[in-house]
């Protein structure tokens, strides 16, 4: 007679894992702080400063995380609107890097900023529990880079910035780059030798229709082909293998092994069949896809009093129903209600 052995595992309780109608696990959550931001970048703010939608009390997007981290969440980032201009930050990312996965161990816990306040507080954000960020950089010539952030002497903070995240040991660190023909694709080249130079890992993304005007076309977008093509040119590029199935960029190094360019090509090659992400807006919203129709309003759930089974059941519910793909370059394709400032990225 078969004996259970006393170590094993009981049976897994799958019914509460964020998986979608189309088979995917969702690991990945972003979280914007704020959609406020210190640049007007041309390619995704009109020009007005200042905040659409209410941000919530630090405590609020804890509790929120927590229940996502309950249903098999591993990796948190921090977004906004740009997260730094934030109160409360710190105070969150001490809480977070607390919080454990339902394997026990700690999140993977990142942040998106452009950058502008990072030479002051990369240090207190690493001490605080924070692993790694990604900064946003269009172009490493000083003024490209301040006719797209529209902001004088922005170059000179983030470059500071990215040098003071590296010191502080917030890495590997990465720096997105979006292309946008006419505007810093000639900058490629010279990111190029950036990311040797800076011992950075320089990720080129493709643009996608998020902006809040209109300047997206397919014309505008360039896309990986043509990176790889040119930096090739200069520098020849050995492909990395992929490090997970849902790795959005596709890496390469040089023949030296000294840098790392990424190019993550949601546009030309889309790699929706294999996402495993979902958002929760800065008001407290859900959106399963950058590009959904629909908002989930999670916060008003839970500010209207459900407890936490009923919030984790509904999370549960919403999550199953997230779309199979976008429509970007498609006759019907539609731009979401919320540009990628309001979303959070
Ligand atoms: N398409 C692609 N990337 C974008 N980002 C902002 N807007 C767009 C867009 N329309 C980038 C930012 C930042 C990250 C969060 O997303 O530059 O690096």
């Amino acid at each position: 007679m078969a004996v259970a052995s006393p170590i094993a595992p009981a049976a897994e309780d799958t019914t509460r894992r964020l998986i979608d109608s189309h088979g995917r696990v969702i690991h990945d959550l972003r979280v914007s702080v704020t959609d406020r931001c210190n640049y007007k970048c041309v390619y995704c703010r009109t020009g007005e400063l200042g905040a659409q939608y209410p941000e919530l009390a630090i405590a609020d997007y804890l509790k929120l995380i927590k229940l996502f981290v309950g249903l098999g969440i591993e990796k948190v980032r921090i977004t906004g609107g740009e997260p730094l201009l934030r109160n409360g930050l710190i105070e969150l990312i001490e809480e977070l890097a607390n919080l454990r996965t339902l394997n026990g161990n700690p999140l993977d816990l990142a942040l998106t900023t452009n950058g502008h306040l990072l030479d002051k507080l990369a240090a207190p954000l690493k001490a605080a529990g924070l692993q790694r960020v990604t900064v946003s950089m269009d172009a490493v010539d000083a003024p490209t880079f301040e006719r797209i952030t529209r902001v004088p002497g922005s170059f000179h903070k983030v470059l500071a910035g990215i040098r003071a995240a590296r010191d502080a040991g917030l890495t590997p660190l990465k720096i997105n780059c979006v292309l946008l023909r006419g505007f810093n694709d000639g900058e490629i080249e010279g990111f190029a030798r950036f990311a040797r130079e800076e011992d950075v890992v320089v990720r080129f993304i493709e643009f996608m229709p998020l902006e809040e005007g209109r300047l997206w076309t397919p014309e505008i977008v360039v896309p990986l082909k043509e990176i790889v093509e040119r930096i090739g040119r200069v520098m020849p590029l050995v492909p990395m293998p992929a490090r997970e199935a849902s790795e959005t960029a596709r890496r390469y190094t040089f023949p030296d092994g000294v840098g790392e360019i990424g190019i993550i090509a949601p546009v030309s090659q889309a790699f929706c069949g294999a996402c495993s992400r979902v958002r929760l807006t800065s008001d407290g919203k859900i959106r399963t896809c950058l590009f959904s129709q629909v908002e989930h309003d999670l916060y008003g759930r839970m500010r209207a009093g459900e407890n936490d089974t009923a919030l984790s059941d509904y999370i549960v519910k919403t999550i199953y129903g997230k779309e199979a793909r976008h429509h970007i370059g498609e006759p019907e394709f539609l731009k979401p209600s919320r540009s990628m400032v309001h979303i959070g990225g």
